[in-house]
């Protein structure tokens, strides 16, 4: 990470970020001159952070069907042209040990520093050069260069990456700064909001749900017509776990959620079955079952279910199995930016090719990464998005 004296690059990517420093290493390795700033103190903290801090890499079924976007086919060409397999390659070249956790799900086995090291090691040998706490005061463009005014001096560049990510995680250092960029050059910023996050409830329901803290349970949530089938977690704050994480990207402020806590249930044949056969068993022995006892419990006592089976008539049994099937929720909102994995929205892809990531009213100007309008499902799309587009950069700066 030396410093150079010349202040004239070929290339300036602004961010050391995940999609920044595979961009930085794929055009140093075509000969490119590439300097890389940041203002934090450290590249890649969110590498650092990610998958519990063995970092989901990549996910092997990545599809483009796992990405948001108001532009849904943009992601395409990039995601084809860089595979999770490619990635994988690059992780296995470098020696570094991995497993598959959930489906598709590629995690390392000791630590994602190993995964930051890796990017590092390949901008060395691509002969990036990377500087760190270097804030960007102003871009302006003058003969078709752009000149990056910084607190470290003016440099210039033919071709400007912005990969400073989207705003999640303030304390990591996320800025809006991209955005600030794109609308400077005239790009359309579509509305952000925070993705991938947790719920948080009312007062009444947090209450109730408070003897659930930290246990986790395999449901079918849905939103607005999406649904993942993954475990949820209930915290001190609300509700968590992959498919809480998953359905908020999908929810708007006012949207109840839809929570089938036996999804893998006929839940009003086992009732019917059970009542026929144990008489005397009750809904909570039912669902200690399938449910975490404390779980089981706490939701029967929530909703009075006492006594033995025998005392339900049908239209018992259908209110019970729709509880349990379709759980209704009406979260009070999201814990936002603060704890969000991603961020939703971002510039409009309309205005950028999808080969080479270039605005297309200024062919040397580049958006990639998450500041981008392209969100990944939890399970390591966001990185292989961050890595793709950045390769698709890579390759035109
Ligand atoms: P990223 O945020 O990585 O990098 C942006 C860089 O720009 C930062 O280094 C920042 O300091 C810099 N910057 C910002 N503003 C600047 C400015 N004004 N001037 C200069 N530099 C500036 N995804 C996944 O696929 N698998 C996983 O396991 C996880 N896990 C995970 C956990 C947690 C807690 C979070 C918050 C996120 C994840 N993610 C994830 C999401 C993933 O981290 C995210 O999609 C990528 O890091 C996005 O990469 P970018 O390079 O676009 O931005």
């Amino acid at each position: 990470m030396a410093a150079s004296s010349s202040t004239q690059y070929d290339v300036i990517i602004i961010g050391a970020g995940a999609a920044g420093l595979m961009c930085a290493a794929t055009a140093g390795y075509r000969g490119r001159k590439v300097l890389v700033i940041d203002q934090a103190n450290k590249p890649g903290k969110k590498i650092l952070m990610s998958g519990g801090g063995r970092c989901n890499f990549t996910n092997l079924n990545s599809t483009p069907s796992n990405f948001l976007s108001d532009n849904p086919h943009f992601c395409i060409s990039a995601l084809k042209r860089y595979t999770p397999q490619n990635f994988l390659d690059l992780v296995e070249r470098h020696g570094i040990e991995h497993e598959e956790k959930a489906a598709g799900q590629l995690f390392c086995k000791d630590s994602a520093k190993e995964i930051l090291a890796m990017l590092l090691t390949e901008c060395e040998w691509a002969g990036a050069e990377i500087r760190m706490k270097t804030s960007v005061k102003s871009i302006t463009r003058s003969a078709g260069d752009f000149r990056v005014n910084t607190s470290s001096g003016t440099l210039t560049c033919e071709s400007l990456v912005i990969a400073c990510g989207g705003l999640s995680i303030p304390t990591m250092g996320a800025t809006g700064f991209g955005y600030e960029v794109a609308r400077q050059f005239g790009l359309t910023v579509l509305p952000t909001r925070a993705g991938l996050v947790p719920f948080t409830l009312h007062p009444e329901l947090k209450q109730q749900l408070a003897p659930l803290s930290g246990v986790s349970c395999p449901v079918e949530a849905s939103c607005n017509n999406h649904y993942f089938r993954e475990p949820m977690l209930v915290t001190h704050r609300g509700l968590s776990g992959p498919s809480m994480l998953q359905i908020s990207s999908f929810w708007q402020p006012g949207n109840p959620l839809t929570i089938n806590l036996l999804p893998e249930r006929n839940i009003r044949e086992d009732l019917e079955s059970l009542r026929k056969q144990k008489p005397q068993s009750t809904i909570a022995q039912y669902l200690i079952q399938h449910l975490p006892k404390r779980f089981a419990q706490t939701f029967s006592e929530l909703h009075r279910w006492e006594g033995p089976l025998q005392n339900y008539k049908n239209s018992d049994l259908e209110r019970v199995s729709e509880t349990l099937g379709q759980w209704t929720v009406k979260p009070a909102g999201t814990e936002g930016y603060r704890t969000a994995e991603v961020t939703l929205g971002g510039v409009d892809t309309r205005q950028l090719s999808s080969k080479t990531m270039a605005a297309l009213e200024h062919p040397n100007l580049y958006f990639i990464g998450e500041v981008v309008d392209v969100t990944g499902h939890l399970g390591g799309h966001n990185f292989q998005w961050a890595w793709a587009s950045g390769v698709a950069a890579g390759l035109a700066v």
